[in-house]
């Protein structure tokens, strides 16, 4: 899928957004639950959580670092202005809807009616979003961005999980299959590789962020 790049590394992106569709598939999952009460699953699990807090640093990494150098670059050439609107437009949607969920998942009286069709559109919403970004931005990333500009893009991204980074990492990888995981890794500098496989992974596990192993996650 990365051939067609030829100036910026978008392997990190493309786990990224697989990533988040990962979850979306998950969460559609729970909300589809008859046997038990999704907004207690959902508001208890980590993984919505981790969902939330990973999917807006990325979001906002690219609202920081990518749309408006991109703007500048592209100023007078209104296809791809416009292009770069719609992905601002297109995440602009996103914070609100988690908020509705949150909102929802509070909601003893009427909250499992609204839950469905508001994870539905959060999943309609940013899978469509992912799309578009890959089948039209990215290209337009790679050849409009400097090295130095695609670089502060990854550290803010970085910057902003901080900490995180022990969650963050085994969440990108979680469920890669094992070919690509293999090359994720060898190009992982090499603390990282090792605080992953000897530390981070089995954290990870232990966490149970869906609650699958407690038997709260459909199968
Ligand atoms: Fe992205």
């Amino acid at each position: 899928m990365s051939q067609e790049f030829k100036n910026h590394d978008m392997t990190m992106m493309f786990a990224i957004h697989d990533a988040l569709r990962r979850e979306l598939e998950r969460i559609a999952r729970i909300t589809a639950r008859v046997d038990e009460d999704p907004r207690h699953v959902l508001s208890t699990a980590v993984g919505w959580e981790l969902f939330k807090k990973f999917l807006t640093i990325h979001h906002t990494s690219e609202d920081i670092t990518v749309w408006p150098v991109m703007q500048q670059a592209l100023a007078g050439r209104p296809a791809e202005l416009a292009l770069l609107d719609a992905m601002e437009a297109e995440h602009a949607v996103i914070d609100p809807l988690l908020a509705d969920i949150d909102a929802a998942l509070a909601d003893r009286d009427s909250g499992l009616e609204r839950l469905g069709g508001l994870t539905d559109t959060l999943h309609t919403k940013l899978s469509g979003h992912l799309d578009h970004e890959e089948g039209e931005a990215l290209k337009l990333m790679d050849i409009t961005m400097t090295k130095e500009e695609w670089a502060a893009f990854s550290t803010e991204q970085r910057t902003r999980v901080g900490e995180d980074a022990r969650r963050y990492l085994p969440w990108l990888l979680d469920d890669m299959a094992a070919a690509k995981l293999t090359g994720f890794l060898a190009n992982m500098p090499e603390p990282l590789r090792t605080a992953y496989e000897t530390e981070w992974r089995a954290a990870y596990e232990e966490l149970d962020i869906w609650g699958a192993r407690t038997g709260s996650t459909a199968r």
